[in-house]
């Protein structure tokens, strides 16, 4: 996977620490709450805890969306649902990369649903070129090309989420 980095961990350790920053100075005083999207975004969510100055809580959510396919079905599914009420709440939703939107979108239709303060949401990849449905993404790591990527927290079939950079699949999965 080495020879088809695209993101090494060095620029990502920078630009993650930018975006903790921006998040840092926008969100003073108002202890957001950070939903993070299971499982590819927590390793972007562990780092990006650690660079932030202001005080913060986590809670965890986790849909299906592609299932073992890499292609969009364009159904989700909740796997695993918030802790916490978010009613009244700062929140701002951590993911790992967005590529048509739609899981994106599901979700911000049923977190708006519940009444938080504000929601934004924080995308260390955004491949804005597959994008089906409109979502206002206000944080982005990365704008990538339209290529299967693994690699820091992304994953094709479970596998891949460990290494420190962000690769292309050297052999791209067909679209099933
Ligand atoms: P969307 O609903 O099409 O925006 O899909 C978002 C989800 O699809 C992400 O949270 C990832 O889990 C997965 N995904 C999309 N593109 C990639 C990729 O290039 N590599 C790994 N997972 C991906």
């Amino acid at each position: 996977m080495e020879g088809n980095v695209l993101i090494t961990a060095e620029e990502i350790e920078r630009r993650v620490k930018e975006l903790a920053e921006e998040i840092s100075r926008d969100y003073q005083d108002k202890e957001p709450l950070l939903v993070c999207v299971l499982k590819g975004g927590v390793i972007f969510l562990a780092d990006l805890v650690r660079h932030l100055t202001i005080p913060v809580n986590m809670d965890f959510m986790a849909v299906s969306s592609y299932g073992q396919s890499t292609v969009t079905s364009g159904q989700v599914r909740i796997l695993k649902d918030l802790d916490t009420s978010i009613e009244g709440r700062h929140v701002l939703l951590v993911e790992d990369i967005v590529d048509t939107g739609l899981t994106l979108s599901y979700l911000c239709d049923i977190l708006l649903a519940r009444d938080p303060a504000s929601l934004k949401v924080c995308t260390l990849l955004d491949k804005a070129a597959r994008r089906r449905v409109k979502v206002p993404v206000d944080y982005v790591g990365f704008e990538v090309p339209n290529v299967f990527l693994v690699g820091y927290g992304l994953d094709y079939r479970e596998r891949y989420r460990e290494l420190p950079y962000i690769a292309r699949l050297e052999a791209e999965p067909e679209e099933e």
